[in-house]
């Protein structure tokens, strides 16, 4: 959940706000930036409970590619647009964070990865 649908929620209300605010409604804009810092939260919560439960010897990106089961997969932990900039303030290493930004959204299977 956190590092999967909440770690994307950091691309999606990053898009989502700047979309709102370009539109003129600030309020909506503004109640958007609390849900995304509310985001980074829940992502470290995920990021330091993977931490603490993973195997020793295994690095983050691994333990967390071996507990996300298809559909579930890294590239639904990101938006269409990568903002790295969430995941950093969520405690996440530089590895994990390019691996993520390198997800790619289309399946082997084809059948698309729509938000
Ligand atoms: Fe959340």
């Amino acid at each position: 959940m956190s590092l999967t649908f909440e770690n994307a929620n950091l691309d999606h209300t990053t898009d989502s706000a700047a979309e709102i605010l370009k539109a003129g409604d600030k309020k909506t804009a503004e109640v958007i930036d609390q849900v995304h810092l509310d985001e980074i939260g829940h992502v470290r919560f995920g990021w330091e409970w993977l931490g603490k439960l993973k195997e020793p010897g295994q690095t983050m990106w691994e333990a967390y590619c071996a507990n996300v089961t298809w559909p579930l997969r890294p590239a639904l932990g990101r938006g269409r647009t990568f903002h790295p900039v969430g995941r950093v303030a969520a405690g996440m290493d530089p590895e994990f964070i390019r691996l993520l930004e390198e997800s790619q959204r289309d399946d082997p299977q084809g059948e698309g990865a729509d938000d």
